[in-house]
């Protein structure tokens, strides 16, 4: 009887096991393309601080900037493990990736690095004047890749 029972709960282990694994898989694609779209809602809202600051319409504030600068780092500091094969397409997701993106993976990276060199360079900033002299090439970094690598919604 006990052994009976052992063997019985084995095999339900086993079928949970696998049915785990599956729905690992399964929600796998779902999770890194809803992370890359929460970082890049973040990119987004870092925008949203700086914009007004550029025009004019806001007064200068490093401090808000550097905010907004953490916050994303903070989503996307996971950014390297959402662009498997697998997320080409979502299982219930809708992805704006474009299939450059795997077919020119180096294309890519290299529009990354772009994006990186410039943040960095506007990150470092202290002052008014060298944010406003830095925000052009940050913002075509986005653009140049977005404009490469991502479908246009809607
Ligand atoms: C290396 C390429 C790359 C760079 C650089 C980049 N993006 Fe993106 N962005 C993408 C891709 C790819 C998507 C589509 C992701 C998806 O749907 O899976 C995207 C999507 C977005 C979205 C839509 C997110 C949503 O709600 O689904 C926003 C907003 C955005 N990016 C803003 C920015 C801003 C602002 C910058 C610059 C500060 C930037 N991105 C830099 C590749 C990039």
């Amino acid at each position: 009887m006990l052994v009976k029972n052992t063997w019985k709960l084995a095999v339900l282990a086993g079928v949970s096991a696998v049915g785990f694994s599956a729905s690992l898989a399964f929600a796998s694609a779902d999770d890194s393309i809803k992370a890359r779209q929460e970082c890049m809602k973040a990119h987004g809202a870092s925008m949203g601080v700086m914009v007004p600051m550029i025009k004019g319409e806001k007064p200068y504030d490093n401090a808000a900037i550097q905010a907004s600068f953490a916050a994303e780092e903070a989503a996307c500091a996971d950014w390297a493990k959402w662009w498997g094969a697998d997320t080409q397409k979502g299982e219930t997701i809708e992805t704006f990736a474009k299939p450059e993106i795997w077919t020119d993976a180096a294309g890519f990276e290299a529009a990354g690095g772009v994006w990186y060199k410039a943040y960095q360079t506007i990150k470092a900033t202290t002052d008014e004047a060298s944010f406003k002299a830095a925000f052009p090439a940050l913002g075509e970094s986005c653009k140049g890749c977005h404009e490469k690598f991502r479908r246009p919604k809607g």
